[in-house]
């Protein structure tokens, strides 16, 4: 018997079922396959696939998690956002994070920068205010090989200290 999925996911909802026919969701679908492969959310990156990488996060419920680690029969009711929901869907302006990590150059390919994004907009959902070792702290699950880690943390002070300002 197929059972009734609903994901909400980038201020959307997708109705799916579950089962093993032709369109429905195996229970052994990763959230990351559903992203990329049904919805064309490409931002979402696999790297790994073992949940020890980062490159994967998506938020649900504002925190992150490895998509990759994830299946989706089980994110039913939950809010999901990836990269691609991070901008204003109206106007299209970047999140702050989005933007600092722009103006600091906070990448260099670019194929770990959607995780670390979701993971430092995890971090300020939770925390608004981190000191440099917090910052270190949460992106220690994010791995990046191209060493752009020295300008993540800049960028994400950046935002810390924009809104001790404002
Ligand atoms: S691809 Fe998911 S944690 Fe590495
Ligand atoms: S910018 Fe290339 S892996 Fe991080």
């Amino acid at each position: 018997m197929s059972k009734e999925l609903t994901l909400h996911i980038n201020g959307q909802t997708y109705e799916f079922t579950i089962g093993r026919k032709l369109g429905q969701i195996p229970e052994s679908e990763t959230l990351l396959e559903t992203l990329r492969e049904r919805l064309g959310l490409t931002g979402t990156k696999l790297s790994c696939g073992e949940g020890a990488c980062g490159c994967c996060a998506v938020l649900m419920d504002g925190k992150a998690v490895a998509s990759c680690v994830t299946l989706t029969a089980e994110c039913g009711g939950k809010e999901i956002t990836t990269i691609e929901g991070l901008a204003d869907p109206v106007t299209g302006e970047l999140d702050p994070i989005q933007e600092a990590f722009l103006e600091h150059s906070a990448f260099q390919c670019g194929f770990c920068t959607p995780g670390i994004i979701i993971a430092v907009k995890s971090l300020l959902n939770a925390n608004p205010h981190p000191t440099e070792d917090e910052i270190k702290e949460a992106l220690s699950g994010n791995f990046c090989r191209c060493i752009s880690h020295y300008q993540v943390i800049e960028a994400v002070q950046s935002i810390v200290k924009g809104g001790e300002q404002a």
